[in-house]
Order: structure tokens, then C-alpha cells, then sequence
């Protein structure tokens, strides 16, 4: 799992918050596999999958606020993850009685975290935090 360290803290409480309890989650999903609970992976997934919906407009409503150059860009990221929540929601269904959904479940939380907290929100973190500075 990723490990969230300073790094990755956009120094913006509201998001950081949303970053933990979303790999909180992704743990809580892989300690489900890995202790023989595959059945509790579906409700873990669609509680991943909520969060990240409401992580997503709540992200953007934010950068809307604070007037984010590429705001748009942003949205079409976040546009872009949906059909991999979808994914996690049949894999997280599937996991009780497939080992492959299970494998396969673990990668696709990992990599929705990576997509959207390492590759993208770090992004932005430079302006959020130069309007914190300033207001
Ligand atoms: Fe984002
Ligand atoms: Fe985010």
C-alpha cells in the first residue's frame, strides 16, 4: 500500500483527510484477502468507491474555489478513474469466491490511489499551498 508520508500531504486538510481515510480503506481491503475475509470485500469496495466519488467533487469544488489554472484538467482526470471504480466495484462482488478477483482487486485499489493522489493531486499542491500562504 502506499504509505502516506509527508510527501504526499498536499498540506490542505480537507483533501489529506479524504488521501488517508481513502488508504485506509484500500487497507482495510487487502487485510480482508490477506486474512481469509474475502466476503467483506464487496461492501469495503462500494465504501472505496463512495468516498472516491465524493473525494472527486469535493476536490474539484475546491479548485474551482480557489481558482486553479487547470481546474478542467483536473475534472477530465477524475472523469477518466470512473470506469476503473466500476471495475473495483465487480471485482469487490467477485472477491469472495474468486482468487482472481481478489489478486486483481488489491491492483486496482493500489492504482487508483497512485492515479489520482501521486500522479495528479501533487500537481496542484504547489498553488494550493501559495494561496494558504496568501489568505
Ligand atoms: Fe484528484
Ligand atoms: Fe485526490
Amino acid at each position: 500500500m502506499i504509505d502516506i508520508d509527508d510527501s504526499f500531504l498536499l498540506e490542505c486538510e480537507e483533501i489529506d483527510k479524504d488521501h488517508a481515510w481513502l488508504n485506509q480503506l484500500a487497507e482495510d481491503i487487502n487485510a480482508a484477502i490477506d486474512e481469509n475475509r474475502p466476503q467483506d470485500c464487496a461492501e469495503l469496495s462500494r465504501r472505496f468507491v463512495s468516498l472516491c466519488k465524493k473525494h472527486f467533487g469535493a476536490e474539484e469544488a475546491l479548485l474551482k474555489k480557489i481558482d486553479y489554472p487547470d481546474a478542467k484538467h483536473h475534472h477530465e482526470h477524475h472523469q477518466s478513474l470512473y470506469g476503473k471504480m466500476d471495475t473495483i466495484l465487480k471485482l469487490g462482488e467477485a472477491a469472495a469466491s474468486n482468487e482472481l478477483a481478489r489478486k486483481s482487486l488489491k491492483k486496482e485499489v493500489f492504482y487508483l490511489l497512485m492515479d489520482d493522489i501521486i500522479n495528479e493531486d501533487l500537481s496542484f499542491k504547489e498553488f494550493v499551498h501559495s494561496i494558504n500562504k496568501a489568505g
